[in-house]
This record gives C-alpha cells, sequence and structure tokens, in this order.
C-alpha cells in the first residue's frame, strides 16, 4: 500500500465530521475513524491515533472549525467565549508538539481579525483557514524534501528515528519528506534505515511500513542497534523531525533522538532536523523550556506484549520526547531553507 495516498486526517465531503486514519491500528489494519465531537478529536490526539506535530497541527485547525460551526449563537461574544473554551479544551491535549498551540492560536486569530463580520462568515472563514493550514503543510513537507534531497548521493545510507513520515503530515512528512522527493526526482539507489522506536514503535509500525510500501529499501532496527550500524558504515546521513525547535536549535523530538544525534556525532555522520517552520519556536530560548510530555507506564511494561513485561509495581519513567542539544545538530532544514548554526541568527535570516 502506498501511505502516500493515505489521508491523515481530512474534513468529511458534508462537513459534518473529522475522517482520522487510526494510527494506534497500523499497520495491520487501515481504519478511518469518523469524528465529530471535540472530546473524540481530543482523545483521537492524546492516544496517537493522529501524532506527528504537524498532523496534530492539521487536525486542531479542523477541529476547531467544526466545533465553531456547531456552535448554536448569532451573537459574537458568546460565540468567541464558546470558542475560547473549546479551544484551551483543545489545547490539553498534548504538551510538546507546538503546531498544536500554532494551529488553535491560528484559528483564533480568524475571530479577532473579522470580529465585525456574521458570525455565520466567521464560520466560513474557520473552514477556510483550516484548509489552508492543510494545503500548506503539503508545500511546506514538499519544499524540506526538495532541499533534503539536495544533502542526498546516489547510494547513501539514511537512518531516521520515529515516524516524521507522510502519517505525521498532510503529506510528504518532513525526514521522509527527502526520500520520497528523491522517488520523484527518479532517485532510487538509496537505502533507509528505521529506528523501531520504542515504546510505541512508530518506527516499526508507521515508518517501516510508509517507506516499505512506496518501495524504497527499507531496513527496521531495534533503537539499540544504531550504534552498530552507524559503525559499519552503513549510515551517510540521518534525517529526524521535531516537535519543537527553541530560538537556539535545541531540538524536541521522540525519545532517543538525542541519542542518536550523539552517536551520529562520534560517528561523524551528518544530522539533519527537518522542521517546519510551524515548529521553531521562537519565543523560548533553549530546550530547557520545552514541556516534555510523560505518558502512562503500561506502553512500556505491557502495550504491544500479550503478557506484562515487567514486575507488577515496578517505577516506570516515560518520558515521550526529548531534546537534543543545538550543538549536535548539523544543520536544521526548514521550507525556507537550510539553517546552519547560530540558529537564532538564521531562523532570523529567513523571517521566521
Ligand atoms: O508521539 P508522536 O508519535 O506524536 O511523536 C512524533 C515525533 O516525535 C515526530 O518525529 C515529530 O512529531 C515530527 S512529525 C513530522
Amino acid at each position: 500500500m502506498n501511505a502516500l495516498e493515505l489521508d491523515t486526517v481530512r474534513l468529511s465531503e458534508d462537513r459534518s465530521c473529522l475522517e482520522i486514519l487510526d494510527q494506534t491500528l497500523l499497520p495491520g489494519t487501515v481504519k478511518v475513524l469518523r469524528l465529530e465531537k471535540t472530546e473524540d478529536i481530543f482523545e483521537a490526539v492524546k492516544y496517537l491515533r493522529v501524532r506527528g506535530a504537524p498532523a496534530i497541527g492539521v487536525c486542531a485547525g479542523y477541529a476547531m472549525a467544526l466545533a465553531a460551526s456547531r456552535i448554536e449563537t448569532q451573537d459574537y461574544e458568546a460565540f468567541f467565549a464558546e470558542f475560547m473554551r473549546q479551544k484551551t479544551y483543545l489545547s490539553k491535549a498534548r504538551p510538546t508538539a507546538v503546531n498544536l498551540f500554532w494551529a488553535l492560536d491560528r484559528m483564533e486569530r480568524v475571530l479577532r481579525d473579522y470580529a465585525d463580520k456574521p458570525v455565520a462568515e466567521i464560520k466560513e472563514l474557520l473552514f477556510a483557514q483550516a484548509q489552508q493550514i492543510r494545503d500548506e503543510d503539503v508545500a511546506i513537507s514538499r519544499s524540506i524534501g526538495e532541499i533534503g534531497y539536495g544533502l542526498l548521493k546516489s547510494g547513501d545510507g539514511i537512518l531516521t528515528h520515529c515516524n516524521a513520515g507522510t502519517l505525521a503530515t498532510a503529506k510528504y512528512g518532513t525526514a521522509t519528506a527527502p526520500m520520497y522527493v528523491a522517488l520523484e526526482h527518479g532517485m532510487t539507489d538509496f537505502r533507509v534505515y528505521c529506528d523501531e522506536t520504542r515504546p510505541l514503535l512508530q518506527g516499526a509500525r508507521l515508518t517501516a511500513f510508509e517507506l516499505h510500501g512506496a518501495g524504497i529499501d527499507t531496513t527496521l532496527i531495534c533503537d539499540n542497534m544504531a550504534s552498530t550500524v552507524m559503525k559499519s558504515g552503513k549510515v551517510n546521513i540521518v534525517f529526524v523531525g521535531c516537535d519543537r525547535v527553541a530560538r537556539n536549535g535545541d531540538t524536541a523530538n521522540k525519545i532517543g533522538t538525542s541519542g542518536v544525534a550523539v552517536l551520529a556525532k562520534h560517528y561523524g555522520i551528518p544530522f539533519y532536523v527537518c522542521a517546519p517552520s510551524s515548529t521553531i519556536d521562537m519565543s523560548i530560548e533553549t530546550g530547557e523550556q520545552i514541556p516534555i510530555e510523560e505518558r502512562a507506564p503500561e506502553e512500556v511494561t505491557q502495550m504491544w506484549y500479550k503478557e506484562p513485561m515487567a514486575p507488577e509495581g515496578v517505577k516506570v519513567f516515560n518520558p515521550a520526547f526529548d531534546v537534543t542539544d543545538h550543538s549536535l545538530i548539523t544543520g536544521i532544514i526548514t521550507e525556507k531553507g537550510l539553517c546552519r548554526a547560530p540558529y537564532d541568527k538564521a531562523f532570523r535570516e529567513l523571517g521566521i
């Protein structure tokens, strides 16, 4: 199956619900959920049915347009108050990916910018804004792909962590975009190593599913095999995604990313972060200010296993993300250009 043909998240044609590909069931089952209520969309984001920073942003945009379309009052103040109540609620679904807050704020701006318009018209503008967020995401990923493709050479081995693929965006992914764009340019002689990405296995279940399905030479490895694969000279470049990038370039991404970066530095392998500008949070100075989500212990002890794989009652630490220090990053690829350290200056030069 070609994952590029799957829609991660879309609005139903009659605009009555959000259609979300349930990523918790992949790769075995391809099932689309039809979600009408904000509570159900909240649940889908929290439990990673829809996940990946850009896809969460796209989902949040549509969710707010849908929620607003159901608010019955014609009075702007009452409409605004109810919109803000639902926005605040949705903002609590996950803390780390800044795209959630970025998209919610973009939707709120529509209400503020068009406060003089009738409520019915604002509702239409919200649908248009959500669609724009989605369409921009495709274009952004495509540009990141072109820049990343420019860094690839025939025969390269690429390593990636987690899933920053088409399933994590509206299309192309970020870390996978250079690979899909390479295929579009007729380049097929590259290999990809996917870290399985414990505990939720996004690399095994999602990235391997996507890339293998697209006909890319894909090899799945356990997270603790990356060092061996790098040492053997099989990896020439690393592409990863991100959930939030601080002004100085410190990057939060799926837990395990910083370990990959340390290894890449040790073995002299270039390590690139693929970052839509919506994921760059210029309001924070360093990665220390990025809130890191902690998730349920069961994800480590028993999820995916027939029986619990740890003694009952043992303490578990399950941070979903880590922060890679900017000093370990070779470059940050945004849709506007490739940034090199000092990142603060590079971001500003690109107008981010
Ligand atoms: O917990 P997840 O699956 O939402 O984490 C996803 C990642 O860490 C991705 O690498 C990141 O969101 C970038 S997606 C283009």
